[in-house]
């Protein structure tokens, strides 16, 4: 049955901008960006929104819905009441470019920094073989659909903007931990996640893992098992005296 949604709706651009009220139809079975393309559709048709595939799949439509970042095309109306005021915001973390769409383009540079999986140089393509729990563990971390929702909540650069440069954030961390943990990556990234990437800062809060549409272990599976492996690299006296011996 249909209703008169109530929704809040930030507009503007990277100079200023407000919160706008508006009253748009809802209908049963509806998501928030089936309410934002009505209000598109009916009343503002300059109202700026990134989004593609509405099946929670392409990562475009992140935005934050009543303070919590989501999925646009994920978050169902069924959750809120329909006296609910639903209240969309931009990303905070990254710079607005007009209404909810961001400028993301951090991202893709802290992607670019990570270097590329590095197979034995003896190894033909189609010669590659791992067990397949290595296979498994990789999975789980490449089911990650680049909607940024975890890199807008860490608080390391949600409220801290210096942090950015030295900050690779967890989808880049998890990027490299995936690496480090590929039986076939032959490079040492353990260094470099700490004082290139900025492993250092995370401190385990889980807020990236509480947002992630894809229900990734981000902390647990990536992030943790990272700090483990630096750790032991660091601290392991025998690691030390090898280091101090033999490094190249
Ligand atoms: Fe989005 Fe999850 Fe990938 Fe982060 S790890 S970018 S929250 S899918
Ligand atoms: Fe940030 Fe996730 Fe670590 S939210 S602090 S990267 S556990
Ligand atoms: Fe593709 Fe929402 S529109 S994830």
């Amino acid at each position: 049955m249909g209703y008169e949604a109530k929704l809040r709706v930030w507009r503007g651009d990277d100079g200023a901008g407000e919160l706008r009220d508006y009253t748009v139809e809802a209908n049963e079975g509806e998501v928030v960006l089936d309410l934002i393309h009505r209000l598109q559709a009916t009343q503002a048709p300059d109202l700026a929104v990134r989004w593609n595939c509405k099946a929670g799949k392409c990562g475009s439509c992140s935005a934050e819905v009543n303070g919590r970042p989501r999925l646009l095309c994920m978050t169902r109306l069924s959750v809120f009441r329909p006296e609910d005021v639903i209240t969309v915001t931009p990303m905070r973390t990254f710079p607005v470019v007009r209404d909810l769409v961001t400028d993301v383009s951090y991202n893709y540079t802290k992607a670019r920094e990570i270097p590329a999986f590095a197979p034995p140089p003896e190894l033909e393509p189609g010669e590659y073989r791992m067990q397949q729990v290595d296979v498994e563990r990789s999975q789980e971390f490449r089911k990650c659909i680049e909607c940024f929702l975890c890199q807008n909540v860490c608080h390391v650069i949600r409220d801290h903007e210096e942090n950015k440069p030295a900050f690779a954030g967890p989808r880049f961390l998890m990027r490299i931990a995936e690496l480090e943990m590929h039986p076939l990556d032959v490079a040492d990234r353990r260094d470099a996640a700490q004082a290139e990437h900025g492993l250092g800062y995370c401190n385990i809060t889980k807020c990236c893992t509480e947002v992630c549409p894809e229900n990734i272990h981000i902390t647990d599976n990536a992030l943790i098992p990272m700090k483990e492996r630096v750790a032991d690299r660091r601290y392991d006296p025998v690691v030390w005296l090898g280091n101090k011996l033999f490094r190249r």
